[in-house]
C-alpha cells in the first residue's frame, strides 16, 4: 500500500519511475524465510524477475541463493556476493563462453536442458580440468494452467528433457568423467495460482525420480523451480504470496528420501508486489463512447499487458473522487500499449499520479527503449523516509 506521505514525495520526482516498497519486500522475505526454514528447504531467487542491486542485496541478506538463466546473470550473482555454491544455472541455450564462465565461478549446479548440452559441459569441463555439477531439467508434461507464453512444463515446450530421453542421459552420464550428477530440476510455468498444480508436480517428481533410482542413479537434489503466482487483482489487500499454503502442499505431496535436499527458485512471489510503476496523466481525451486517460508510462516500461494480456491493477493516487470508466493507455505508437480498458478509476485530470501495481517482477528488468524512450529509474521507499 502506497502511503499518503509517499505520494507527496512522488510530486517532485520525474515520471515514469518504478517505486519499490522495501518494507513489503522485507515482510515478504520474512514470511518466505520462515517457511523454508520450517521444512529445511533451500531457495535460489530467480534473478530474471528483478535484478536491481538494492533488491538482490536485500534478498541475498536473507540467505537465498541465485537462480540464473544467462552467463551475465551468473556474473551478476557472483559480483553481488551470492555464494557460488548457491548459484544454479538453467537455460536451453547456454553458449560455450557462458558455460566456461560458470565453471570458472564454481557454481552449484548447471540445470541441463538437453542431452547434447550435458556432453558439451563435460567436454568443456574436461578442457579446463574441472568437474561440473549438473542436474537434469525434466519436462514433466504438466499443464500449469497459466498463460501459454509462461507455461514451460508441457511436452511441446522447448524446456527440459522428456522421460523418453532418460535412457540417453543415463548412458551419457556413465561416460562423463567430468560431470557430477546431483539430481532433478523442474519448472513448469509462472504465475501459477491453482495450487493443486503443485501437488500434481510433486506426484510427477516421484514417478520420474523413481526411474533414475531404479537405474542405479542416486538423486541427491530435487529442485522444484518457481512459479507461485501473486494476486494481481488485489495487490493492496493481499500483498504477500500464499507461501504457507504452497509449502504445505509441497510438504504433503513430495516424497523426499533420506539425505535428499529440496530446492526452489522463486521469482515473482518474492518481488512482484513490492514494485509499482508510477506515472502521470498527460491528457484526458474524451471521445464519443469512451474516455482515455493517457499516461506517460508505456509498454516499453512494463511490457506484460502488451505481451501476455496481463492484468495489472491501476490506481489514481491523486484522487479518491467519483469513479469513472477509462481506457488507460500509454504514449507508445502501438495499439497494444494499453494498460487496461474500461477501468473504474477515480476521476482524473492532467498531472494526476497513477500507480500500476504488482510491477516488481518482470517489469523494470524487461523494459526497453522502443520509440527511443528513456528507461524508467528506480526509487526505493527507504530513501523517502
Ligand atoms: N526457475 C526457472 C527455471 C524459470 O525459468 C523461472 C521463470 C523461474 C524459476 C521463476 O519463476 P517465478 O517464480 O517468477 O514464476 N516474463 C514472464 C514470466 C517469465 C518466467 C520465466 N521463468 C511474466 O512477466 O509473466
Amino acid at each position: 500500500m502506497i502511503t499518503k506521505k509517499q505520494v507527496e514525495a512522488f510530486g517532485s520526482i520525474e515520471t515514469p519511475f518504478y517505486f519499490y516498497d522495501m518494507d513489503l519486500l522485507r515482510q515478504t522475505l520474512d514470511v518466505y524465510k520462515a517457511q523454508i526454514d520450517k521444512y529445511g528447504y533451500n531457495a535460489h531467487y530467480a534473478l530474471k524477475a528483478n535484478a536491481n542491486d538494492r533488491i538482490i542485496e536485500t534478498i541475498r541478506n536473507y540467505g537465498l541463493g541465485a537462480d540464473c538463466v544467462s552467463g551475465n546473470e551468473v556474473k551478476l550473482a557472483v559480483r553481488s556476493g551470492f555464494d557460488p555454491q548457491k548459484i544454479v544455472y538453467a537455460g536451453v541455450g547456454k553458449s560455450d563462453k557462458e558455460i566456461r564462465a560458470a565453471l570458472r565461478a564454481g557454481i552449484f549446479s548447471f540445470n541441463c536442458e538437453s542431452v547434447p548440452e550435458i556432453q558439451i559441459i563435460n567436454d568443456l569441463a574436461t578442457g579446463m580440468g574441472k568437474k561440473a555439477r549438473i542436474s537434469i531439467r525434466v519436462n514433466p508434461d504438466i499443464d500449469a494452467h497459466t498463460h501459454k507464453y509462461i507455461s514451460t512444463g508441457l511436452k511441446e515446450n522447448k524446456f527440459g528433457i522428456s522421460p523418453w530421453g532418460f535412457q540417453d542421459v543415463a548412458e551419457l552420464l556413465a561416460q562423463c568423467a567430468h560431470i557430477e550428477f546431483l539430481g532433478l530440476h523442474f519448472h513448469v510455468g509462472s504465475q501459477i495460482t491453482e495450487l493443486p498444480v503443485f501437488a500434481l508436480l510433486c506426484r510427477r517428481v516421484e514417478e520420474l525420480q523413481r526411474w533414475f533410482i531404479e537405474h542405479g542413479i542416486p538423486i541427491r537434489n530435487l529442485n522444484l523451480g518457481g512459479g507461485l503466482g501473486i494476486d494481481y487483482q488485489d495487490p493492496n489487500g493481499d500483498p504477500v504470496a500464499h507461501f504457507a499454503e504452497y509449502f504445505d502442499i509441497i510438504h504433503k505431496n513430495l516424497v523426499v528420501r533420506p539425505g535428499q535436499k529440496v530446492h526452489f527458485e522463486p521469482g515473482r512471489a518474492i518481488v512482484g508486489q513490492c514494485g509499482h510503476l508510477i506515472s502521470r496523466v498527460l491528457y484526458v481525451k474524451v471521445g464519443k463512447e469512451k474516455k482515455f486517460a493517457i499516461l506517460d508510462a508505456g509498454m516499453n516500461d512494463l511490457i506484460r499487458p502488451a505481451l501476455y494480456q496481463a492484468w495489472h491493477d491501476i490506481e489514481n493516487l491523486s484522487s479518491t473522487g467519483r469513479k469513472l470508466r477509462y481506457d488507460v493507455v500509454g504514449p507508445v505508437c502501438e495499439s497494444s500499449d494499453c494498460w487496461g480498458q474500461k477501468r473504474l478509476i477515480s476521476q482524473c485530470r492532467r498531472g494526476d499520479l497513477f500507480a500500476i501495481h504488482s510491477a516488481g517482477a518482470y517489469g523494470q528488468v524487461m523494459a526497453m527503449k522502443y520509440n527511443q524512450r528513456d528507461l524508467a529509474k528506480a526509487v526505493y521507499s527507504d530513501d523517502l523516509k
